[in-house]
């Protein structure tokens, strides 16, 4: 098995444990300013607590180790208690850890889900336990709900690959191309764009669009693969994805000569010839359904991390063979931050108004599409 992490990755998981342990070290007392009855005073695993966790932790007890629990029990605890009482929903996608995607999500799927539910919720307050992209297109679709992300530094090397500047410098290219742009990328590229796609639309959308040629934004990868779908031309972008590219086609016949029967599912971000390699290629909820409905006997997912923890508590008679590559962005998000973001509001996405409205209509003709 290989296990590639990055300097930066090393930093964030450091990070993240540092201020965990700190926390639990200084007993964890998590102020709520300006919060009166519903602020959380301390965070012990009391029996009251274990006795309330007890059936989140059967869920989740296949990968999460016993000595563990008592840690993550209390902040659990919390945060259903404080969702309740603050009319607030957790939306998580599907790369979080298993104690968050598990025990305190009240929805859980790929970027083209979250952000359907995103319009069919009635909570005053819409935690999203994802990346910033995932919580500005909650916020584009609910301009008057408050939106929160745990961690506003929780990025996305796609996102941060392109800049509105440069969508209006490719539609003076290629002038009268459509623009369709990865759903993974800030408000302000959205704004820019004719289409928003996810990787669980993208090529029903390019084919229902009835040109010969579309711009396809950010991920050069996706676009290679949609390009490889359909008989419509695809201008590509220059970006990726720092997690899914990094696995190889040689790793994937590693695994195969290692693995009898291996059946290898992979996210369109990877490389085409990791693509190649695979016998199923689709979004991560994409992936999950094949898992859940074709029972693989042994099944590897070239896709991040967290996912085969979460689909492997669904499926415990599938054999999981993973290879481990992190996103650091979504590991920034932790229990302990989405307990923040309840007590205090942090981080509250704030949009302009009038770019909401250009960036919604690009979300909203891909929410049209079905995927
Ligand atoms: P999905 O839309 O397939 O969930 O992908 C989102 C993502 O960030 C993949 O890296
Ligand atoms: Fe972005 Fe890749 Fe992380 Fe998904 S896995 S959020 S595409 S960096």
């Amino acid at each position: 098995m290989s296990e590639i992490i990055t300097e930066t990755m090393v930093d964030t998981m450091v990070d993240t444990m540092v201020e965990a342990v700190s926390d639990v070290v200084s007993g964890a007392v998590i102020a709520a300013p300006g919060l009166a009855s519903g602020g959380v005073q301390g965070l012990d695993y009391s029996p009251e607590v274990a006795t309330r966790t007890a059936d989140l932790y059967g869920r989740v007890a296949a990968v999460i180790p016993e000595f563990e629990w008592p840690v993550m029990a209390p902040y659990i605890d919390a945060i259903n208690r404080l969702k309740a009482e603050r009319n607030a929903v957790i939306l998580a996608h599907n790369y979080m850890t298993p104690e968050i995607y598990h025990c305190v999500a009240d929805r859980v799927g790929d970027s083209l889900a979250l952000a359907r539910m995103a319009t069919e919720t009635d909570a005053d307050i819409i935690i999203v336990a994802g990346v910033h992209f995932m919580a500005e297109t909650a916020k584009i679709l609910n301009p008057e709900k408050t939106v929160l992300v745990p961690d506003q530094l929780a990025g996305c090397s796609l996102a941060s690959s392109i800049t509105g500047a440069d969508v209006r410098r490719l539609r003076a290219q290629y002038p009268g191309v459509p623009v369709v742009s990865y759903v993974n990328t800030t408000a302000d590229v959205k704004a820019e764009s004719d289409y928003c796609i996810t990787s669980g639309n993208a090529v029903e959308l390019v084919n229902s669009l009835g040109v010969d040629r579309v711009i396809c934004l950010p991920d050069k990868y996706l676009a290679q693969y949609i390009a490889s779908q359909t008989d419509v031309e695809i201008i590509i972008g220059e970006g990726a994805c720092e997690v899914h590219e990094r696995f190889t086609a040689q790793e994937i016949a590693d695994y195969r000569t290692g693995h009898d029967g291996l059946v290898v599912i992979a996210h369109p971000e990877c490389p085409p010839d990791v693509l190649g390699a695979a016998d199923f290629v689709g979004s991560t909820a994409k992936m999950s359904d094949f898992v859940k409905t074709r029972h693989p006997e042994k099944v590897l997912m070239v896709t991040e991390c967290s996912m085969s923890d979460n689909v492997a508590l669904e499926n415990p008679e599938t054999e999981f063979v993973r290879p481990c590559n992190l996103c650091p962005h979504m590991k920034r998000i932790t229990l302990e931050k989405i307990l923040n973001s309840l007590t205090s509001g942090t981080h509250e996405i704030i949009l302009e108004t009038e770019l909401m409205d250009r960036a919604r209509l690009a979300v909203e003709r891909m929410l049209a599409v079905s995927g």
